[in-house]
């Protein structure tokens, strides 16, 4: 990346004690592993084909497992194939499963790591924008069952990621806004004078990979203070889930045909919409965001989404409570993230339905 000193770490505190991010090359890690351990590779399907020179070492090992990334794939069902591949080729307690992709072959390897074995080491080298940004720290897997998105899970940090960021060189511009989501995301929960310098840098992230690389950075710094302080996501981080609610009900009902970020993106909008018509949220603020918000997500405003199959998806969330959605919407002057129980009565399909026509639907 343009030369840019990308060598250093980042330490994250998890249950399992200490783990770390470390920002290099992979032409600089210890691929095929260090002091006899034996790596079981887990490897995205696009990354094995678009770097597969600097990838060779571990593409050629005999138990190397190439993943399509989709979230069909990230179900119970799909994965089985991936744990008999892996029992085929005689995985042992001691070895270490390492995943080299995104958000998918990271919540798949997570998942199986947690429970192969009672419980393998894992490493995750993260090659999206989302997955450098985001996911890579935090501890959490998740599967879908169905169309349910997120719904199995444990919570299970990697030993160690390494964040390469030329991997994004080959990102398509739509993940690389999925991406771009997720940092929005962070920056608004972070407050309004952190959302400000996200805003006015906004117009060259897609252009800028030095720029992309301390947001990357900044995007890391903040999660990691909600993730030390409620790594098990029982109160403080409760409020990275904003825009989820939505965005994982807008997923759901466009058939996963709106990636991640951009459903997070547009979930965030119809967030603050919401709660400015509840009178939570004051209108400038609303809009402000909106204006980032939707230069992120314009290029999928034309996937429909169905209206009926949005309110079932966000009834069947897993944070709901009884009847009421549990949202994290931003409240008061300061649009501080607060957690609000909002039943899904009429009133609230209206507030809903208004943003969708809002947006062109
Ligand atoms: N576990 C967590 O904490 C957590 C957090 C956020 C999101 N997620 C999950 O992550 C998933 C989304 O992950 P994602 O956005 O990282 O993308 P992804 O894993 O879905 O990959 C998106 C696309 O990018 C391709 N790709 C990956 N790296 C590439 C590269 N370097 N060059 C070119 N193409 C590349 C993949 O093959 C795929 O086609 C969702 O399922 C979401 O639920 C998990």
């Amino acid at each position: 990346m343009g030369g840019l000193p990308v060598s250093d770490e980042l330490a994250i505190r998890s249950h399992r004690g200490q783990y770390t991010a470390r920002f290099g090359t992979v032409d600089e890690w210890s691929l095929t592993g260090d002091g006899g351990e034996v790596h079981r590779y887990l490897v995205d399907a696009n990354v094995a084909r678009l770097h597969a020179d600097r990838l060779a070492q571990i593409l050629h090992l005999p138990a190397t497992v190439i993943l399509e990334a989709t979230e069909e794939n990230k179900s119970l069902d799909r994965i089985i194939p991936v744990i008999e591949c892996l029992v085929d080729a005689a995985t042992r307690r001691d070895d270490v499963l390492v995943a080299v992709g995104g958000g998918i072959v990271q919540d798949i390897t997570c998942f199986i790591a947690s429970t192969l074995l009672r419980g393998l080491r894992w490493r995750f080298i993260p090659t999206t924008l989302l997955a450098q940004a985001d996911s890579c720290i935090g501890s959490k897997s998740s599967i879908n069952l169905g169309a349910t998105k997120n719904i199995l899970g444990t919570f299970n940090p990697p030993e160690e990621i390494l964040i390469d960021p030329s991997f994004l060189e080959t990102l398509g511009p739509a993940d690389l806004r999925s991406g771009i989501g997720e940092i929005i995301k962070v920056h608004v929960i972070d407050g309004p004078s952190s959302f400000a310098a996200l805003a006015a840098d906004f117009p060259r992230l897609m252009d800028d990979p030095g720029l992309l690389l301390e947001y990357i950075r900044s995007s890391l710094l903040i999660k990691k203070r909600f993730i030390e302080e409620d790594e098990f996501d029982r109160g403080p981080r409760n409020v990275m889930n904003y825009g989820h609610s939505f965005g994982h009900a807008i997923e759901s009902a466009t058939a996963f045909e709106i990636p991640h970020g951009i459903a997070v993106t547009i979930g965030m909008d119809m967030a603050n919409h919401v709660a400015h018509a509840r009178g939570d949220l004051h209108r400038g603020y609303r809009d402000a965001v909106h204006q980032v918000c939707e230069a992120n997500y314009r290029g999928f405003l034309g996937v429909p989404i169905p209206e009926e199959a949005l309110f079932d998806a966000l009834s069947r969330d897993k944070k709901n409570v009884g009847s009421s959605a549990n949202l994290i919407l931003p409240t008061g002057p300061n649009a501080s993230m607060a957690k609000v129980g909002v039943v899904i009565d009429d009133e609230f399909r209206e507030q809903c339905r208004s943003f969708l026509v809002g947006l062109g639907r």
